[in-house]
């Protein structure tokens, strides 16, 4: 029997990312892949790039820059190291990056790379490939389902993606352009794929799309399902305890979504909602397609349907013509909501973007400060959000050991951290943890003694004693 070959894969960016790059590692098996975690042992690198800003865009070429001199030394021991960047970057700059970069042998799209052993087979023979067309096939049709140790070795908690792409074009983002057109995949196929899931030990889903509250999806009926009809009927499949979905758009808020909050305990009362900004001319040039009244509306309506439901959010500072009083809007908005947490970033122009074109930039001392500005009220309401959850009793999934011998970490309905002394053995289990204190951004609690008898699997979590929005 040959040796296999070792894969090693680095993604950058958002949780699509994490969800794509596993799909790779999914599809290499079969052609004798294992992964390791040594780049300089791999036989095949995979880079999976992130565009979305400049920062991150830039760092596919200083790591380049540093696998050039793995691949030499990998060539002096008499190894071939083939590099493949995939991802948006290649995507958006597939050329570039073959004219720049002489060491990488495969550039491969968000779309294509169900390609990858086709185009590793032609760069072998023929020498560098490059596919960055949107193929007219859905890649998840040829993708293959991960294996029972593949997944048993990802842990409890894990990414589907239901929805790719984007259709609606705000100024300052590349989505649209590196992952193509809105397409929702069918619920039978996200079924099936669930299933295989928590057979398999998994407990949480996230739904993942860049829009994926736009999901609509082939339902059962042959007719199109809301994302709230897919969460209602993925929270049937046994072993699924807890289920979530990212990222919202706040135009695409249905009332489907808005019941399935209400009536499902397995979906958790925490939604990641991005706004950008809160003032409304901003939000225009954004061409978000929403005002912060609809956003605080559609807040509303969650809140209306589940009283410990949180937010966080995604904001960017500095956006071209963006004035102090528009960014006193922002402040002011997220003084109103309260948010568990939230992403802020410095616009960064991007190539191809409308956005790019604007000229009244803001200056770069004007963009730090706001975002200091911005992240000090951030910061402060999400250490209270926190601190609000010493005393209390929540849910916890467990998710594994921890650093702390005896120690076992997992999760609460709002993503925190939460440690426990307690035996391995309720990993995979959501057990009730009364909270005694927070470190930094972790809870430290300890298990409330389960029920003697009966003790079923749970299939629910028990409703939080929390107000939130603090
Ligand atoms: N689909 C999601 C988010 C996509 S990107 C949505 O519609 O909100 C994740 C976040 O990156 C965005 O919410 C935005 O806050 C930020 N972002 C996107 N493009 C950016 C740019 N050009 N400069 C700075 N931040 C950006
Ligand atoms: Fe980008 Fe806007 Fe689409 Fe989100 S909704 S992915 S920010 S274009
Ligand atoms: Fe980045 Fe592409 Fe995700 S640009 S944020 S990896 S969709």
């Amino acid at each position: 029997m040959s040796q296999p070959r070792k894969l090693h894969i680095k993604s950058y960016g958002c949780q699509m990312n994490v969800y794509d790059a596993q799909r790779m590692v999914d599809t290499l098996a079969g052609e004798g892949f294992v992964e390791t975690a040594d780049v300089d042992d791999a036989d095949l690198v995979i880079l999976n790039t992130c565009h979305i800003r400049e920062k991150a865009s830039e760092k596919v070429y200083s790591e380049l820059g540093r696998l050039r001199a793995a691949k030499d030394e990998a060539a002096q021991q008499g190894r071939k190291m083939n590099i493949v960047v995939a991802g948006c970057v290649a995507q958006a700059e597939g050329n570039e990056i073959i004219r720049r970069a002489p060491v990488v042998d495969v550039v491969v799209g968000p779309q294509s790379y169900h390609h990858l052993p086709q185009l590793l087979a032609h760069a072998k023979m023929h020498g560098r490939a490059l596919e960055t067309e949107f193929p007219v096939e859905d890649k998840f049709g040829f993708l293959p389902p991960p294996s029972r140790q593949a997944i048993r070795a990802r842990g409890i908690s894990s990414f589907v993606t239901v929805q790719e792409g984007c259709d609606k074009f705000c100024t300052f983002c590349v989505v649209p352009y590196t992952r193509g057109a809105e397409v929702s995949r069918p619920v039978a196929k996200i079924t099936d794929e669930v299933r295989r899931l928590a057979d398999n030990g998994v407990r949480e889903i996230t739904l993942i799309g860049q829009n994926v509250n736009a999901y609509h999806g082939e339902g059962p009926d042959g007719r199109p399902w809301p994302l709230g009809a897919l969460l209602r009927y993925l929270a049937e499949i046994p072993g699924i305890v807890r289920l979530r979905y990212s990222t919202s758009h706040p135009r695409d808020v249905d009332d489907t979504l808005i019941e399935a909050h209400r009536d499902l305990p397995e979906l958790m009362p925490f939604v990641h909602l991005p706004v950008q900004s809160g003032s409304d001319r901003v939000l225009g040039v954004m061409n978000r397609k929403h005002t912060s009244d609809d956003y605080r509306r559609v807040i509303d309506r969650f809140r209306a349907a589940r009283q410990d439901i949180a937010f966080s959010s995604d904001f960017i500072v500095g956006f071209p013509t963006e004035t102090e009083e528009d960014f006193c809007a922002t402040l002011a908005l997220v003084s109103q909501i309260g948010y568990a947490g939230a992403y802020s970033f410095k616009y960064s122009p991007r190539p191809g973007t409308p956005a790019a074109d604007m000229r009244e930039m803001v200056s770069a001392k004007e963009m730090d400060e706001r975002l200091v500005r911005l992240q000090e009220l951030i910061d402060s309401q999400q250490s209270a959000f926190n601190k609000a959850m010493i005393g209390l009793t929540v849910d916890v999934l467990f998710e594994r050991p921890a650093r702390n011998p005896g120690q076992i970490v997992g999760r609460t309905a709002y993503l925190q951290p939460a440690h426990v002394l307690a035996s391995p053995d309720s990993i995979g289990q959501v057990l009730p943890v009364a909270i005694e204190s927070l470190e930094r951004y972790s809870l430290l609690g300890r298990l409330v003694a389960p029920p003697m008898r009966p003790a079923p699997a749970p299939r629910s979590s028990t409703p939080l004693q929390t107000t939130v929005g603090a």
